[in-house]
Order: structure tokens, then C-alpha cells, then sequence
């Protein structure tokens, strides 16, 4: 969460930084800041998205930074948006992540008389670094050392000098000829040579030079621009083409695993875990569901966030990590403790250098392609085509599958659904019930979690024969309850639907709005949660809602 971008070099640094944002703005868009040097730094801010920003600087700068957040402390409001300037004006700064121990330290400050002007912790650091003494390379490093948490820092100094440091969060450096690029975000940066900067680095920028102060090699490979990913073509929202992306999507995964040696990584275990947040914990239970019931392994799934790991990892017991970014917070605590305790990990992310797949023993990429919309869809049935596939790898040593017709199938397949008339009756309710069995509840879970996302509306996804145990009180003759059948057992729902009908409510079967009873079950649950996933997004139209930028989100929650 939170996006950081900078620019030192030869253009005009407060476009740069602005356009870098740009391709920020899905890690936060409750706040944004750019800082500018002119003799000094000024700083421009805003509340709500980039477009509210000043589109361009009184004066025409080398050096930029900028900000764009995703508040946790401290509400949104201009005090609280980044950059963050010291008590005495030395610094300015932007920051990606949280300090555990800023109340303390702001204390502490306040008590010798330091002021301050907003509820951040990223002012905290700030003032604390004003008010350290010595060089400045050496109060950074004590700055360092006196911060707990996670943050990665753009540092401005009143010099014009540029620091940047990171524990945990995410930061880059890109060299290019028009001059020095930082981010948060690999993606965004154009083609050039790159820099990840590793914990206790500490960099100084001056003058179009980077310099490390600490025991840094800088090693610098080379990046290839990925920025054409943030255009959204002829669809009006990243949303909408992200689905229309899948088939693509799940087709380059399919070349990637074919070149991977699968069987190989699952040879040695026999036991697993998968784990994942939000949608990513989603796609965990369809795993769980292949991987157990298909290949008849000892599998089990955990909220990444509701999971402790405390003792020894047996050697043929493999951590499953389901990340689209590979930087969530909750997943990286986890990824930590399966490592102290000796376990093995194999991340499934879209994002081949994020902080998780440096600290994966194994890897499976997702080739969904950048994902922007808060609401994960295309990275999702990428995932879900993972499990699939790798089940029916480990299950037939002859599995081949025909990816054009399967590719083509969905180009078809979403290019038909028309969700237009059902979308025009659940747009004004408030809550709706979703209901399932076996594999559909655990795609209802998803399903519902689109819903709610991006539609505000309470969602409740149930197993179709819990509902007369209690939450039927809810049905009445304005309800409407969503069901899913992928099986080829029709009969299943009818009981249930009678129950519903007779209180009044009413039964749409969204596998009965187009017909997906010709696709291979193993891929069908990529089929099946299309049309709820451009059912919320039609919704969100509707109701005059931005489907890209739910409120209160953010895609990646680095934060725990
Ligand atoms: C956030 C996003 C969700 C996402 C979840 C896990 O909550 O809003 O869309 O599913 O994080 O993200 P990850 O990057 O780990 O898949």
C-alpha cells in the first residue's frame, strides 16, 4: 500500500514523479503529495486521486518525490498526506510502510518540545531524524536503528541531496539517459539498469550520482519496461479489461509451466499447506479442493493472517504461499516463520520480483499480465488454472491439454455473457445470499468478495443446505439468493430453491445464464466465476461507483 516514486535527471522532475504515480495509484488513492526542489523543497498535496494535484510545478525541477497513500495512521486529510517535512525544515520525506514503536518515539519528542502537525508516524521519522546530531549519512544510520517496522523512505534534504533506505517495504533505483528513477514498484519504472535495494542499504543521490554510504555493492541488471501494462486500451476501466485478459493470461501461464519441472517440486513432499489473503486464500480452498480430493493429498488451507506457525516443519511438509503480489504483509509473516522453522516454500505471484518470491524456495509465475483493479479477477483464474493444471499434472503422467481451444473457449465464453437484466435487479438491494455446494461455495467466497468489494453490498455466500439453519429468517419477497451449480447434478439446489420461493425470494441461477456445461470440469471454476465477477463490476456502474477504486482499499496491503 502506498505508492513512492521519485526522479532526479534532466526532464522536468515534477511530471515524471506525477506520470510515476500514475502507475502507483492502485497500492492507494486516499491522499497524494509531490515534492519538488527549488532552492529548497515545495511541496504540492491533495486529497482523493492524482487528478487533484496541481498538474504541473511553479518552477521547472531536476529533483521530485512523490507520494500517493493508503491511510493506516491517521485519518485522510492534507496534514496527514505525504511528504512529511522535519520541525526545522531539513527534511522532507515519503514513506511506504508502518512504525511499530512512533507513538513512543513521538512521545519522547514531544516531551522535548518538538512539534507536530499531523497523526503520521512518517512525520515521526522525520523529526526524529532532524533532531539526531553528526553527519548525515551517520544520523540515517541511527535512524536505521531506532525504527521498528517496515517502511521504505525517500529521503529529500534541504541540500537538494536524496536518501533512501528500506527495511522490509520495497524500494528500487533505475539509471536511464534521462536520469535516476525510484519506486516502490518495479512495474512502474521504464527500460534502464536496476537496483533492488536490500535491508540496510543507504543510498545517497547527488547530483546524478548514486552512491552507496553503507557496505552496498550496488549491482545493477537490466529492466525492460513494463508501463504499456498500465494503459487500459478501449476499456474504461482496468477492471473490465483485466477480465477480458484472462484467457490471454491463463494461456502464457500454460507455456511458463509447461517449461517448469512441476512433478519434480511435488516429488519431495507430501504434505501441504496453502495459504493466502483475500482473493489469494480463495483460489487457496479451490487448490485444496483439487489437490486433496483429485490427487489425494494431505492438504489443508489457512488465512494467511490467521495463521501461527510455531514449531519444527516436517521435511516432506511443503508452505504453499498464493500471492498475486508476493508482497502482503500477512503472507510475509508467515513466509518468516516457515524459514526459522525450517519449512520450504513454493509462492504462486504474479510479481516474479516481489519480497516473497526473493524469499521462496520454489516459484510458479503467473502470466495474468500487471493487474491494476483493486479487485483481483484475471490473477485469480490464473491461479485457479495453476492448481488445475498442476492436480491433473500429478494425476495423469500423459496430461496434455489443448490451450487453444481452451483459450478460445473463454474468448467466446465472456465476449457472450449478458449479465445486464440481473445486474438491473441487485443494484439497489442491500444484502444478498449466495448459495453453493462442494467446489461452488468456495467460488461463492470469491464471488461474494466481488460483490462486496467493489458494490457495497453484504454479501452472505452459504452452503446451499445451511440456509434453513438459521439465516432463511433473512428471505423475504424482496430477496433475491444467487446460486451456483457447476456439477452436472442439476437436482442438487431444487430443495433449497423451493424452500427460498416459498418465503417469497427469488432464485437466480447464475450457471443457468450462459451455458458452460460443455467445458472441461477442471477449468470450469474459471468459467464460473466470470460472470460474477462482471456482474459486480456492472453493479458498481450502475450504481455510479468507481469499479477500479473501492473505498478503503488498496490492492497490496503491506501493512499487517
Ligand atoms: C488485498 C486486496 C485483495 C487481495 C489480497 C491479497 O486485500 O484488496 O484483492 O486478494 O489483498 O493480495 P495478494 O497480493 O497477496 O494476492
Amino acid at each position: 500500500m502506498c505508492g513512492i516514486y521519485g526522479y532526479i535527471g534532466k526532464n522536468d522532475a515534477y511530471q515524471e514523479v506525477l506520470c510515476g504515480l500514475t502507475c502507483l495509484q492502485y497500492r492507494g488513492y486516499d491522499s497524494c503529495g509531490i515534492a519538488y526542489f527549488d532552492d529548497g523543497f515545495k511541496i504540492n498535496k491533495a486529497i482523493g486521486t492524482l487528478d487533484n494535484l496541481p498538474q504541473c510545478s511553479e518552477v521547472v525541477s531536476n529533483i521530485a518525490f512523490g507520494h500517493t497513500r493508503w491511510a493506516t495512521n491517521g485519518e485522510v486529510n492534507i496534514n496527514n498526506t505525504h511528504p512529511h517535512i522535519s520541525f526545522d525544515k531539513e527534511f522532507v520525506l515519503v514513506h511506504n510502510g508502518i512504525i511499530k514503536n512512533a507513538d513512543t518515539i513521538k512521545r519522547e519528542l514531544i516531551d522535548k518540545g518538538i512539534p507536530f502537525y499531523s497523526d503520521t508516524d512518517t512525520e515521526v521519522i522525520a523529526n526524529l531524524l532532524s533532531t539526531l546530531t553528526g553527519r548525515i549519512e551517520k544520523r540515517i544510520e541511527r535512524l536505521y536503528k531506532l525504527l521498528e517496522g517496515s517502511f521504505s523512505l525517500i529521503i529529500g534534504h534541504k541540500s537538494g541531496k536524496i536518501y533512501l533506505i528500506k527495511r522490509f517495504s520495497p524500494l528500487n533505483i533505475l539509471k536511464s539517459d534521462d536520469g535516476i528513477y525510484i519506486s516502490s514498484d518495479v512495474s512502474s519504472l521504464k527500460d534502464g539498469l536496476l537496483y533492488t535495494l536490500k535491508d540496510n542499504d543507504i543510498i545517497m543521490i547527488e547530483k546524478n550520482e548514486i552512491i552507496a554510504l553503507s557496505n552496498t555493492k550496488i549491482n545493477f541488471k537490466i529492466h525492460e519496461n513494463k508501463i504499456k501494462e498500465f494503459t487500459m486500451g478501449k476499456f474504461k476501466h482496468y477492471m473490465l479489461k483485466e477480465i477480458f485478459d484472462t484467457p490471454k493470461g491463463i494461456e502464457n501461464t500454460y507455456y511458463y509451466l509447461e517449461k517448469q519441472n512441476i512433478r519434480k517440486i511435488f516429488k519431495h513432499f507430501s504434505e501441504f499447506t496453502l495459504l493466502g489473503c483475500g482473493t489469494a486464500y480463495h483460489s487457496c480452498l479451490i487448490g485444496e479442493i483439487y489437490l486433496s480430493k483429485i490427487v489425494r493429498y494431505k492438504v489443508n488451507s489457512c488465512l494467511a493472517s490467521n495463521c501461527e506457525i510455531s514449531k519444527k516443519i516436517k521435511r516432506n511438509h511443503l508452505h504453499i504461499i498464493v500471492s498475486q503480489s508476493g508482497e502482503t504483509a500477512d503472507c510475509i509473516k508467515v513466509a518468516e516463520q516457515i524459514k526459522k522453522h525450517n519449512g520450504k516454500i513454493l509462492l504462486i505471484t504474479n510479481e516474479p520480483s516481489s519480497t516473497m518470491a526473493r524469499m521462496a524456495d520454489y516459484k510458479i509465475i503467473t502470466k495474468a499480465g500487471k493487474e491494476l483493479a483493486v479487485a483481483s479477477t484475471k490473477t485469480y483464474c490464473t491461479q485457479v488454472f495453476v492448481f488445475a493444471y498442476i492436480s491433473q499434472l500429478i494425476l495423469n503422467k500423459r496430461f496434455r491439454l489443448d490451450i487453444q481451444k481452451l483459450k478460445n473457449d473463454l474468448d467466446k465464453y465472456i465476449a457472450k455473457i449478458k449479465v445486464n437484466s440481473l445486474v438491473n435487479k441487485l443494484k439497489d438491494k442491500d444484502k444478498l445470499i449466495l448459495i453453493g455446494k462442494d467446489i461452488d461455495y468456495a467460488l461463492l467466497l470469491e464471488a461474494s468478495l466481488k460483490i462486496r468489494e467493489i458494490d457495497y453490498i453484504y454479501t452472505i455466500p452459504m452452503y446451499a443446505g445451511e440456509l434453513k439453519h438459521g439465516t432463511l429468517s433473512l428471505i423475504d419477497k424482496d430477496s433475491i439468493v444467487l446460486s451456483l451449480n457447476t456439477s452436472n447434478d442439476k437436482t442438487k439446489l431444487d430443495i433449497v430453491k423451493n424452500e427460498i420461493n416459498s418465503r417469497g425470494g427469488e432464485v437466480v441461477a447464475v450457471d443457468e445464464l450462459i451455458d458452460m456445461s460443455k467445458f472441461n470440469q477442471y477449468f470450469k471454476p474459471i468459467f464460473a466465476i466470470i460472470p460474477f465477477q462482471l456482474i459486480s463490476y456492472y453493479i458498481a456502474l450502475k450504481k455510479g461507483l468507481n469499479p477500479d477504486m473501492p473505498r478503503n482499499l488498496a490492492k497490496s496491503v503491506t501493512v499487517e
